[in-house]
């Protein structure tokens, strides 16, 4: 039997990855402030996602995860959340047509703002300053004020979290997630790009699709789902304190939920026994994920799972495997195994972004577009191997035009990272790359559902 858990039951466990805020007094007031703030999201909101997670792990719906590495207060702006929201649904609707499956759509926004950093500490020259955290926690910029965690960071990540959900509702149901013009903008897009002739197959097939149900008196005046998406937010739970102050209770059952966000998962670095992240999770009732790198072996992975979806519920646990192009093969089929035999529903999603980072000759870190597809080709061949489903796609990216991955159609090279290299943390795929993916990833997903209906007949 588990010990009780409660929202602060953490706060005995061995936490990694938290900042040392130096004004205690400070810390307590920002989270006693934050703990009277209204939620950003309900709990019927968490279960409803909950349920279409639960489809996913049944292999009748597909997870698209995506968004910032770390969003940031300096690239806040409506523009950059509209245009990400959209490259998601331009994603979304490449893979619907593919995989004939409804797709889960889950955006790295709305609240990802803490980074989990490989050192404490960097160093410039012969200074050395606490790790930039994200901007939740502390600044950017190199210099030792901005670098101390400051705890008022989180109630204006509060807020921008808030606006941000609040645009993104609007857009999700007021027309602007209309399938037509979403489809309308992939086209367009397409025919800017070098890579059109490869795809423009698919993007007619769509086209064809669109115009028979509209000659059929399909549209959305008719099916008002057409002209909305359901779209659900995410972010890693690391911080914790903030976290906390954000986990209520629901009024209907009863249950934890944490309402800074529909799902949360633990990172890579804070998945170990006796984690003060993985005591906090396993109470709260969202749908919840864990990434799954190349040190993570079976034994440990059972006992997580345990841990964290006791109860078995479907829905509940998403494995996000973030091995790297060349380790996957060797490293996810032990894992499945090990999770088919135990039984555990889980969702099996593929992180091609994390196993991938490498420095440029410039210095840059970056990741090259063949690796990242290397991963996902990887991802796909180990599940069709081992007879389980791989059921979602995490990544970075965002809906700019940035440098920050290399390759894909429109060549990034590494001469051009230094063009719109913005992010605060990882390398970002752009618009382009992103949609790239997505038909890349719908030759993948076609092919995986005419194997499954090959196997059945
Ligand atoms: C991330 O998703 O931004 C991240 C830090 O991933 P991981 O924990 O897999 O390294
Ligand atoms: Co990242």
């Amino acid at each position: 039997m588990a010990a009780k858990w409660a929202p602060d039951s953490w706060r005995t466990h061995e936490a990694r990855q938290l900042p040392a805020y130096p004004d205690a007094a400070a810390l307590s007031a920002a989270e006693a402030e934050l703990v009277n703030y209204p939620p950003l999201v309900f709990a019927g909101e968490a279960r409803e996602l909950k349920a279409d997670l639960a489809k996913v792990s049944a292999g009748k719906a597909f997870l698209l995860q995506g968004g910032d590495c770390a969003e940031s207060f300096a690239e806040f702006h409506p523009n950059n959340i509209r245009d990400t929201f959209r490259v998601i649904l331009q994603m979304a609707v490449v893979l619907t047509y593919a995989s004939k499956l409804p797709i889960v759509k889950v955006g790295r926004m709305a609240g990802q703002f803490a980074k989990p950093r490989s050192g404490d500490f960097e160093e410039q020259g012969d200074v050395s300053l606490p790790s930039y955290r994200g901007d939740i926690i502390n600044d950017i910029a190199f210099d030792p004020a901005g670098r101390a965690p400051d705890p008022a960071r989180m109630i204006k990540a509060y807020n921008q979290a808030a606006a941000t959900l609040n645009l993104l509702r609007a857009f999700a149901s007021g027309g602007y997630a209309n399938l037509y013009q979403v489809h309308r903008w992939t086209h367009d897009f397409m025919g800017r790009s070098p890579w059109s002739k490869k795809y423009s197959d698919l993007a007619d097939r769509i086209g064809e699709a669109l115009d028979f149900m509209a000659a059929c008196g399909v549209n959305p005046e008719t099916v008002p789902q057409l002209k909305g998406a359901s779209f659900y937010t995410s972010h890693e739970a690391l911080l914790l304190p903030y976290e906390q102050a954000l986990t209520r209770q629901d009024s209907i059952t009863g249950d934890w939920y944490d309402t800074s966000a529909h799902f949360l998962w633990i990172g890579d670095r804070t998945r170990f026994e006796g984690s003060a992240h993985v005591e906090y999770l396993r109470g709260i009732g969202n749908p919840i994920g864990m990434k799954c790198g190349p040190s993570l072996e079976p034994d440990a992975l059972l006992r997580m799972l345990d841990t964290l979806n006791p109860g078995r519920e479907p829905g509940r646990m998403t494995l996000i495997t973030r091995y790297g192009y060349d380790k996957i093969e060797a490293g996810l089929p032990k894992l499945i195994r090990a999770v088919q035999r135990e039984g555990h529903p889980v969702i099996w999603s593929c992180d091609p972004m994390h196993g991938n980072v490498i420095k440029a000759p410039n210095g840059y870190k970056t990741r090259p577009f063949e690796r990242i597809l290397g991963e996902v080709r990887g991802f796909f061949a180990v599940h069709r191997a081992e007879g389980s489903f791989g059921g979602g796609i995490h990544c970075e990216m965002t809906g700019q035009n940035v440098t920050e991955c290399t390759g894909g159609a429109v060549a990034v090279t590494d001469d051009n990272l230094a063009d719109r290299y913005h992010t605060h943390c990882d390398p970002r795929l752009n618009a382009g790359q992103s949609i790239e993916l997505a038909f890349l990833l719908a030759e993948m997903l076609n092919q995986e559902m005419m194997n499954r209906a090959k196997a059945a007949a």
